[in-house]
């Protein structure tokens, strides 16, 4: 009787403390700020761009900057090395 009392008190510890730990988990993954998905589409008006890595879950893109906005843009346009003739590059 008092075995399974303690087992169960410990089975609904260990249920809060694995809930609480994804709770955690998730602030770090919306914090992850990045591209996870690229567009083809021409982007008018580039101010700057920036160069991003692969990293799951992110992809491999170029930021266009654009009027404070930012578009995820597919490292492979075919437009993009014209439009980025004297666009500076962050880092
Ligand atoms: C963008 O265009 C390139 C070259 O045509 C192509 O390889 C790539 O798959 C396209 N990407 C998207 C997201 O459509």
């Amino acid at each position: 009787m008092r075995f399974s009392w303690g087992t169960l008190i410990l089975s609904a510890l260990l249920t809060v403390t694995i809930v609480q730990g994804l709770d955690y988990r998730r602030p770090t993954k919306v914090l992850t700020k990045c591209c996870k998905r690229v567009s083809n589409a021409t982007i008018p008006k580039i101010t700057a761009y920036r160069e991003q890595m692969a990293f799951s879950p992110c992809v491999e893109a170029v930021v266009l900057y654009s009027d404070k906005k930012q578009f995820c843009t597919d490292p492979r346009a075919p437009w993009l090395p014209e439009s980025l003739k004297g666009v500076p590059k962050i880092s």
